[in-house]
């Protein structure tokens, strides 16, 4: 199965994290793909609020792996933009706290499907158009998101049928 939501606002989609982080079990991962400015930080503030956690997300581009503690499972925050290789994943040694957390990898497209054969993937879809003296990222900032749920594994369909559930009543699904 796939889901495709619509997240017309940050409410929505960190709505949806949410419901990601509630249905969340030890050994999951989550890839969080789309182009810069896509919503990949703002997903995974939802997510850390469905875990339980009050620690305000921001992105680890420069730390490149941040830990959150909350009433529930371990968030485990990763931004792979900066890793070039498998290596370089394989060096941040995210197996040892995997079992046990919920990872989420921002960028992890191609770098990242190593940690599990169980993971959701997840492309968050946002326009991007040229327009005379602005960067392409910077147009349409507000426009609503299309968030793509590919679930690999047993473990990563129940998990979306869960997720898939619980949003549906507060965000429009576009693959009906
Ligand atoms: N529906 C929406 N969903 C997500 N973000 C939105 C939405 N509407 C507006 N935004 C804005 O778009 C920006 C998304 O930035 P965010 O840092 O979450 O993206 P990102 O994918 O993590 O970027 P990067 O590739 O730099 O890591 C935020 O400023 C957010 O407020
Ligand atoms: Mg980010």
């Amino acid at each position: 199965m796939e889901l495709v939501l619509e997240a017309p606002s940050v409410a929505d989609i960190q709505a949806v994290g949410a419901a990601l982080g509630r249905h969340a079990a030890g050994g999951d991962l989550v890839l969080l793909n789309g182009p810069l400015g896509a919503g990949k930080t703002t997903m995974t503030q939802g997510i850390a609020n469905g875990l339980g956690i009050d620690a305000k997300v921001s992105s680890p581009t420069f730390v490149i792996v941040q830990n959150y503690h909350g009433s529930g499972l371990d968030l485990v925050h990763v931004d792979a933009y900066r890793l070039g290789s498998l290596e370089e994943i394989d060096a941040l040694d995210l197996d040892s706290s995997l079992d046990v957390s919920l990872t989420v990898v921002e960028w992890g497209a191609g770098k990242a499907e190593v940690l599990s054969q169980n993971r959701l993937e997840v492309e968050i879809d946002r326009p991007l158009g040229a327009q005379e003296g602005q960067e392409p990222e910077d147009l349409y900032e507000d426009a609503p998101r299309v968030l793509k749920f590919r679930p690999f594994g047993e473990r990563a369909r129940r998990w979306l049928a869960d997720i898939a559930a619980d949003c549906a009543a507060y965000v429009p699904r576009k693959d009906v």
